[in-house]
């Protein structure tokens, strides 16, 4: 078993000290910056974390993918702000507006490589297995991501069909962290199959909060602008659960165009307060309890000591806990 605080300085020390090639600068500097910028690291912390529960030692076989993880996401985030139209990321501008978004989509490619070489330095007895992981997880990633912009322009979405595209826009990643450092630690299939479910329903759970947070969030904390899920017509969970409980004038306040900095204030009021009658924020506080519960209960399953146990209920409470 390794430490919390052992894992924590390594990650630190690992995106403290990450290299991308020098040349050409405005290919890799947007790379340099979006990891100086920050995040929370919960994927690389995550798959530390299961390596940590069947390993003692840190080395480079289980860095460099765990560094993999995070920089994948990265570059997702980095297409996301464009197709999001969003300005503000970890608290600091995007790529797209910071640079261009010609640069945005290119650093975005060379990124998403980048993920991929680190993938790479697994250990070679377990390297086809990580790669056909990974590689299945990131075109998972962009099914979702195609499914959150389709929804987009529909006027309802179920909440079986939401939960299938937030499973795939980020449950999936999450339960490849998760998976990823039992794997790579020599971890049976099954306890690895239990860690991957664990991932999952964690991930569901963050993602409808970060649907909570996109409206009732403080932005100094988010780093995102709140209320852009509403001017963009997101089916949030906040949206989707709004109109399976009938909130009548949401599909039309949604709809309503909102241009200046005026009208877009008003547009969030307008759909806030139809949340606020329905009870959204609490029905969103308790499902995001009710999947980490899932997910705490999918990882007993995983064959593992009390106090791996113990680890998975920490960095399930650590990552919701800020709405819950
Ligand atoms: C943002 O992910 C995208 C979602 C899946 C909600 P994070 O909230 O993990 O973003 P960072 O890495 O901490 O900035
Ligand atoms: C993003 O979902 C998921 C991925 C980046 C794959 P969001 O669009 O909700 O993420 P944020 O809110 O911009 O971080
Ligand atoms: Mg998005
Ligand atoms: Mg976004
Ligand atoms: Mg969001």
């Amino acid at each position: 078993m390794i430490a919390e605080k052992t894992i924590d300085q390594a990650i630190q020390a690992l995106f403290k000290d990450i290299e991308f090639q020098a040349q050409p600068e405005g290919l890799y500097d947007p790379l340099r910056y979006m990891i100086a910028i920050g995040g929370k690291r919960i994927r690389p912390k995550l798959c530390l974390t299961t390596y940590g529960i069947y390993a003692d030692q840190l080395t480079p076989e289980i860095l460099e993918p765990a560094a993999g993880l995070e920089v994948f996401h990265t570059f997702t985030l980095i297409h996301d702000d464009i197709m999001d139209r969003s300005p503000l990321r970890r608290g600091h501008e995007t790529v797209w507006t910071k640079w261009s978004e010609d640069t945005a989509i290119l650093s975005g490619d060379v990124m998403c490589i980048d993920a991929y070489k680190r993938m790479a330095k697994a250990p070679a007895a377990v390297l086809p297995e990580v790669l056909q992981l990974f590689s299945k997880t990131a075109s998972e990633v962009c099914d979702g991501q195609q499914m959150d912009m389709d929804f987009e322009k529909r006027s309802t979405v179920g909440m079986n069909e939401y939960m299938q595209m937030i499973g795939l826009k980020t449950g999936v990643l999450i339960a490849c962290a998760a998976q990823l450092g039992a794997l790579i630690a020599g971890a049976d299939v099954r306890s690895q199959e239990c860690l991957y479910e664990y991932g999952y329903y964690l991930g569901l759970a963050f993602q409808v909060a970060d649907d909570y947070l996109d409206a009732y969030g403080d932005q100094k904390v988010f780093g995102k602008p709140i209320g852009g899920d509403i001017l963009n017509g997101k089916k949030s969970w906040l949206t989707v659960k709004a109109l399976e409980l009938g909130a009548g004038g949401l599909e039309e306040a949604l709809a309503a165009p909102a241009v200046s900095p005026e009208e877009k204030a008003a547009k969030i009021a307008r759909v806030m307060a139809i949340y606020d009658r329905v009870g959204i924020a609490d029905a969103a506080r308790k499902a995001i309890g009710d999947l980490s519960t899932r997910a705490i209960f999918k990882g007993t399953d995983a064959g593992m000591g009390a106090d791996g146990h113990q680890a998975l209920s920490c960095f399930a409470h650590s990552l919701v806990g800020r709405t819950v």
